[in-house]
């Protein structure tokens, strides 16, 4: 179809204003960025990504400015966040985009958002112990989440950072203390790639993955699923699936862009849920009643207050009954340590 006359000669006044002499002045008033969209206010939710440079975290931007549901993207990190942030914010979607660099700007940052991500921390690399990978980590998620309880004492908070059966309790631990923050509904721990993998992987069962949903339970990587054959198989590739990515990529990383789709998958579902749509159920590490332990990944439905009902598990077979007992207690171990690390 051919652009109509009117059209034609708007988008010749556009071209002439995006003269290169005009861009590069960044004083005109016609230009100036402080008079653009850029100061937001388009119906949607505020959403922050911490960690946003990251490897996670740079795919995770892209695809959550691609959500419509998203006004204002706010992309920290303490390093590179501004590249990033530049980068994304050419994309012709709806979503104004803003970066914030390093521990002074956190504040800012998390100010007025609906909806914080955190793939912030390191992963674990060759050399490295759980312990060394816990300890950074642990201490990265507590400065994040006191920046949450003090600027957005209110968002719906999804945790990818490892170890996610730690940080979860970590950040409850956080809430708690800075006095009367702690909505356990609001606090969501990401076990999603583990779901999408399962999905993907029942390919050996002949199922498209767009038609499965494989409830996946217990922990992050911990964990047992709700399915009939080729059950162990199924299990251990689900287990193992982070380290069959390290092995790949050789030294490389580990699973970025699979998580980062998993994030926005599941930070999709948050968003849907705050708009209060019907219906809205995924797995997620949240705390729990379903089991003795006080933080459980099972089914969740999603609301306008984050994880307003979490679903009991069902009968089990005898397969997933002692599944579930060595779930159990590697869970308790870690839950245990994280909150340790904020009570000791
Ligand atoms: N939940 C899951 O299923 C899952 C899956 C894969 C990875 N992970 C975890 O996600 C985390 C990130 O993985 P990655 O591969 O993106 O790592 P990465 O090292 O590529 O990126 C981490 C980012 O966090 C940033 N960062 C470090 N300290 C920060 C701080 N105090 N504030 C804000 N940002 C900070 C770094 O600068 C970096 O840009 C790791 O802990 C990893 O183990 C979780």
């Amino acid at each position: 179809m051919q652009p109509s006359v009117e059209a034609n000669q708007r988008i010749a006044r556009i071209s002439a204003h995006l003269q290169p002499s005009n861009l590069q002045m960044e004083g005109n008033s016609s230009l100036r960025r402080a008079d653009c969209r850029a100061k937001g206010g388009a119906p949607g939710f505020k959403v922050a990504i911490l960690g946003a440079a990251g490897g996670i975290g740079q795919p995770l931007s892209m695809l959550m400015k691609m959500n419509p549901l998203v006004s204002v993207l706010h992309l920290y990190d303490v390093v590179n966040s501004p590249g990033v942030t530049a980068d994304v914010s050419h994309m012709d979607t709806g979503a104004v985009v803003r970066g914030f660099l390093g521990q002074p700007q956190l504040e800012n940052a998390l100010t007025g958002m609906d909806l914080v991500i955190i793939p912030a921390g390191v992963p674990r690399k060759p050399g490295m112990t759980r312990d060394d990978l816990f300890n950074i980590n642990a201490g990265i998620v507590r400065t994040l989440c006191e920046g949450i309880s003090k600027c957005c004492p209110n968002a719906i908070v999804n945790l990818i950072s490892n170890p996610v059966n730690s940080t979860v309790p970590i950040a409850a631990e956080v809430f708690k203390k800075a006095g009367g923050t702690y909505d356990p509904k609001r606090l969501l721990g990401v076990t999603m790639l583990d779901v999408v993998r399962a999905n993907t992987f029942c390919e050996v069962l002949g199922l498209d993955p767009r038609e499965v949903d494989v409830p996946v339970v217990g922990g992050k990587a911990s964990l047992l699923i709700d399915f009939a054959e080729e059950t162990e198989y199924l299990t251990n590739r689900i287990q193992n699936g982070g380290t069959e990515v390290v092995e790949a990529k050789a030294g490389a990383g580990s699973a970025t862009l699979s998580m980062a789709y998993a994030a926005v998958k599941f930070a999709d579902a948050c968003l849907r849920g705050l708009r209060g749509d019907a219906g809205v159920v995924e797995c997620a590490f949240v705390a729990s009643q379903v089991t003795e332990l006080p933080f459980f990944a099972s089914k969740v439905r999603i609301g306008r207050n984050g994880a307003e009902e979490v679903y009991q598990l069902g009968p089990l077979n005898e397969y997933e009954r002692a599944g579930m007992e060595k779930a159990k207690k590697e869970l308790a171990a870690s839950i245990q340590k994280g909150v340790s690390f904020i009570r000791k």
